[in-house]
């Protein structure tokens, strides 16, 4: 395992019983101060994925619009926001996918990507994967080929990776 991997793991913060019992919280916030940890955390992902020929780094709200802009201008791609609905002004694609508990519907500008293109997905966390499999969905409904989701954190317990539909899944920290 890469030596930067133990630093990330333990700038990342756990509150328990957040946001309510039961539930052990992932607070990356504390990885966003320690200036090292933060850099190492960026410069994994674009090592990883430099040169792969990815034009569209698609962030989802809210945790990926902070690791995703930086991957996104050190590899030479956009950034597509994928967004809580009815944030996005211009013609967008809805998708809606299932939470721990209720619904919630993710949105994308349709003249953001162009079929044919190769995307990332970036974001904080996986937990059940529905997240990151509705942002798979957008791309995939305009013809953008998915070559791989990243995340910081995955919760394996949660099997999210298995509803990804084979598609790759990154991850630097696993939390048991
Ligand atoms: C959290 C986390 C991921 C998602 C993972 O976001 O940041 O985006 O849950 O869960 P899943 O794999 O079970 O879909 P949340 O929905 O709490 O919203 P936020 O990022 O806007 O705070
Ligand atoms: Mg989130």
């Amino acid at each position: 395992q890469d030596p930067r991997i133990s630093n990330i793991s333990s700038a990342i913060r756990v509150i328990p019983d957040f946001p309510k019992p039961g539930i052990i919280f992932q607070d990356i916030t504390t990885l966003l101060l320690d200036t090292k940890a933060f850099r190492d955390t960026i410069d994994l992902f674009v090592e990883r994925y430099r040169g792969k020929d990815i034009s569209v780094v698609a962030g989802i709200e809210a945790r990926g619009f902070i690791f995703g802009p930086p991957i996104a201008l050190a590899i030479g791609a956009k950034f597509v926001p994928m967004r809580k609905p009815n944030k996005l002004p211009g013609e967008v694609l809805s998708e809606e996918y299932s939470l721990e508990y209720g619904k919630d519907t993710m949105e994308m500008h349709v003249d953001a990507v162009k079929a044919g293109e190769r995307a990332l997905i970036i974001d904080d966390l996986v937990a059940t994967g529905g997240t990151l499999s509705a942002a798979i969905s957008l791309l995939e409904r305009v013809g953008v080929h998915v070559v791989e989701c990243a995340c910081v954190i995955e919760l394996p317990e949660l099997k999210g990776r298995e509803r990804l539909g084979g598609k790759p899944l990154f991850v630097l920290v696993s939390s048991t």
